[in-house]
């Protein structure tokens, strides 16, 4: 049984999804053990609650050292058994000493086709304004392993959805969400917890 620790910062419409895929059986042989949130009070956390799952604040700024705070989050994992760790809408920067711990055990979605519209600055909103500013007629989402540099980890699974001329960034934003990401991710757990796929020289590969 593959144990989850989830990492979120808002609604958490994708924690959302991962849960509604083990409840109906899509995705087996897992489970979400915890969901440690950035923040007090987001919705997340009730939809945790809401499902029995544990649910924590851990924030950044009060541990007096970055190193203070991985040392934390990884006791907290390492405590539950976890053995993947996915961020879902989660806006904490984390550090090289946490993502080298987890090589290959950590997992995020962004909201368009990496390498575009990705990196430092592009997060929320910002992404779908850099897409429709740049006129781009196909974007997407893309779940990805994560590495000490932004957005540029091994690519696990990317689906496309079409942009309208009438899009506005929050009509984009959730088109993104229902079409591609609140699929690709409980897939990517899936194939996850399926050992499924590997990463061989930076590049994911699926094993059948
Ligand atoms: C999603 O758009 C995700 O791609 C991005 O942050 C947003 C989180 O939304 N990384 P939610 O909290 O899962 O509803």
């Amino acid at each position: 049984m593959l144990k989850i620790g989830v990492l979120v910062s808002g609604g958490g419409t994708n924690l959302q999804a991962i849960i509604d895929n083990i409840e109906n059986g899509y995705i087996k042989n897992a489970q979400i053990v915890t969901v440690v949130s950035s923040k007090e009070g987001v919705y997340a956390l009730e939809r945790a609650k809401r499902h029995n799952i544990e649910g924590v604040v851990m924030s950044k700024k009060s541990y007096s050292t970055a190193d203070e705070y991985y040392d934390a989050l990884i006791k907290h994992f390492e405590d539950r058994g976890v053995g993947l760790i996915v961020l879902a809408g989660f806006m904490t920067v984390l550090g090289e000493k946490f993502v080298k711990y987890y090589e290959n055990k950590i997992i995020n979605i962004h909201p368009a086709l990496i390498p575009s519209f990705c990196g430092d600055g592009f997060y929320g909103l910002k992404v779908h304004e850099a897409a429709l500013a740049k006129g781009v007629k196909v974007t997407g989402a893309t779940v990805h392993f994560v590495t000490a540099e932004t957005d540029a980890g091994p690519i696990i699974i990317q689906k496309a959805v079409e942009v309208r001329d009438t899009d506005t960034p929050e009509v984009l934003q959730k088109r993104v969400m229902e079409e591609a990401e609140w699929k690709i991710f409980p897939e990517a757990i899936k194939l996850i917890a399926e050992n499924k796929v590997k990463v061989e020289n930076g590049i994911v590969r699926r094993i059948d």
